[in-house]
């Protein structure tokens, strides 16, 4: 390729980048509330996303339907809510890997082994591991230096699933 061809192309190359980086700063969102560089706007998200407290949220709900779940015998829903419980565990501790070596019993343990009772569609067996569920939460809620985080035998639904 000639010199003159090579500036040519290095130029177009230039604009396009221009051209890009301009599209990647511009404001997004209803009324353009994301604003920033791309970094930035990801920074945003994640903000809003949440860490941890978040994925508790959720699991403290998706305990408490598994908790009734058991106490119906609805085992389908059992095992729906346990494997989101997991899940939303899963997509937690990615974004904030300093808790898992506090999770470990639990995903390892206490997830599986209620699993099995699940599975085998014992309720007293169910009932012994969602105990040992509970124990599991908060240890590693001590273990994660918040021992006032105490889980207990839910009182009350909080769904309208029965
Ligand atoms: C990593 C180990 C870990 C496990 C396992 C765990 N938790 Fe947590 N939990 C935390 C931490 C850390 C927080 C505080 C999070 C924050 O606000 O940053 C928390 C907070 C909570 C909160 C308070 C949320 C809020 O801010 O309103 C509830 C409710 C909760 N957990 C319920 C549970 C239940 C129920 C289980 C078991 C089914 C459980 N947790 C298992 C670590 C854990």
């Amino acid at each position: 390729m000639k010199i003159k061809n090579i500036c040519a192309l290095m130029v177009i190359i230039l604009i396009f980048c221009a051209a890009c980086q301009q599209t990647f700063d511009q404001p997004v969102g209803s009324g353009g509330w994301l604003t920033g560089d791309v970094n930035e706007k990801f920074e945003t998200v994640t903000e809003h996303l949440g860490g941890f407290g978040k994925a508790m949220w959720e699991v403290d709900y998706r305990f408490n339907e598994l908790y009734w779940a058991g106490k119906d015998k609805n085992w389908e829903y059992a095992e729906h809510q346990i494997d989101e419980m997991e899940e939303t565990l899963e997509l937690g501790l990615e974004r904030r890997p300093a808790r898992a070596a506090s999770a470990q019993q639990f995903m390892t343990s206490a997830i599986p082994d209620l699993k099995e009772a699940i599975d085998a569609r014992d309720p007293g067996m169910f009932e012994m591991r969602i105990n040992i569920m509970i124990n599991t939460c908060n240890s590693c809620h001590a273990l994660e230096e918040m021992p006032f985080l105490t889980v207990k035998e839910p009182l009350e639904r909080r769904s309208s699933i029965r």
